[in-house]
């Protein structure tokens, strides 16, 4: 059988795998469970604008990932972002400029992964519940019951704790990703008609609930006619309020983020939060990407290398560098 790859998880590293894979002249497939691309760089529209509520920016120190960056940036898929950054330490906060470059997806995160997709093909709102080999090849079972396949290959591009259940064929593979911890993280998005009178635009948090303050209108192309902010609480607090009520983690961010701030807000014209349970990897593991070559099971994401976008891209590139030599060693 020529090789006909399967790819579940559109994220940024499921993604970098589907380009060089392309690029290479190779058939694939993506699935994803959601309605878009994206995965953790997903952003929500709004009557306030786009709001990014999981990764923020994103930096890049790869040359490999360099070399990326300034194509995307030419294709008009990101620009980079300056806002006035502000540290926010021992219940100090201060103005913390540095020479840093972040990129943003323009107009939102995910318009990143939107151009990284183009035209391959992908079947959206499909859930991947098994993967399993017959005689010669690979079949995916989705959550309403059809099957997918034949497929030569199947790279697993889904956070550890998803990706887990789907490489029970290679058990050695499972078990690393099973072994595997990832942090939740807590998100609210704010809105405000009146723009709060502070020129903060980000902000590192420490000793606080919240990790991380965004004035997400100062992104470029957000429109940015409303105030809108992003708080992300720290991955211990969002442990120890993991079950909190969307409207609970909004009072309490929103009441933390007045701390930082120094004031009481004024109440918010628009709010909504989201959950992240699998945000992070707990640790950056830096083994790249799992490879099963014999039996053609493969696995990425950001939980192979570092918990970064670039961690995520550079596993993506890497899982497809190992499933284009074993096409090539067969
Ligand atoms: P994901 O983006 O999670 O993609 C996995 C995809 O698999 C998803 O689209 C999901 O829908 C799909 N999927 C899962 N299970 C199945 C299944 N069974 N069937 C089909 N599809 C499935 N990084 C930075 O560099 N800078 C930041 O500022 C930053 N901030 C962050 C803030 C938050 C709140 C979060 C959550 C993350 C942040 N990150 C940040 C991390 C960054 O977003 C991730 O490292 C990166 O996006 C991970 O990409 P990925 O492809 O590995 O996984
Ligand atoms: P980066 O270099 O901007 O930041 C790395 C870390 O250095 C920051 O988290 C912060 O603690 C510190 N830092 C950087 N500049 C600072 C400044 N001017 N003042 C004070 N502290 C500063 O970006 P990098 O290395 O690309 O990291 C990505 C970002 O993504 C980090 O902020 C990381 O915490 C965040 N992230 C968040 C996740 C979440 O779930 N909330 C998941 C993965 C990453």
């Amino acid at each position: 059988m020529q090789a006909h790859i399967a790819i579940i998880g559109a994220g940024i590293s499921g993604l970098a795998a589907a380009r060089t894979l392309h690029e290479a002249g190779h058939a694939m497939q993506l699935f994803d469970k959601s309605r878009g691309s994206g995965g953790r760089l997903s952003s929500k529209r709004s009557p306030f604008g786009e709001l990014d509520l999981g990764g923020q920016y994103f930096t890049a120190r790869d040359p490999d990932f360099c070399r990326a960056v300034t194509d995307w940036q030419k294709q008009g898929w990101i620009a980079p972002w300056s806002p006035q950054l502000y540290q926010f330490r021992q219940g100090r906060l201060q103005v913390s400029a540095d020479e840093q470059t972040r990129w943003v997806g323009t107009p939102r995160m995910s318009a990143l992964t939107r151009g990284l997709l183009g035209e391959l093909p992908v079947r959206f709102a499909t859930r991947i519940c098994e993967v399993f080999r017959g005689d010669q090849h690979w079949q995916l079972l989705d959550a309403d019951g059809q099957l997918h396949g034949p497929f030569s290959h199947v790279l697993v591009a889904t956070p550890a704790a998803q990706a887990s259940p789907l490489l029970a064929a290679a058990p050695e593979l499972a078990a690393q990703a099973a072994a595997t911890a990832m942090q939740p993280v807590w998100a609210v998005a704010l809105g405000f008609q009146q723009a709060l009178p502070t020129p903060m635009q980000a902000c590192f948090v420490q000793d606080n609930p919240l990790a991380w303050i965004a004035r997400n209108a100062s992104k470029p192309q957000r429109g940015g006619a409303i105030d809108s902010w992003v708080l992300h609480a720290s991955s211990e607090w969002t442990r120890q309020h993991l079950d909190l009520s969307p409207d609970s983690a909004i009072e309490q961010l929103s009441a933390a983020f007045g701390s930082v701030l120094g004031t009481t807000l004024p109440a918010a014209d628009f709010s909504l939060a989201q959950r992240w349970l699998y945000a992070r990897p707990a640790a950056d593991s830096g083994f790249g990407t799992l490879a099963d070559a014999q039996r053609g099971l493969f696995a990425c994401g950001d939980w192979c290398q570092a918990g970064r976008v670039e961690g995520a891209w550079l596993s993506g590139r890497m899982a497809a560098g190992n499933i284009l030599q074993s096409i090539s060693a067969a």
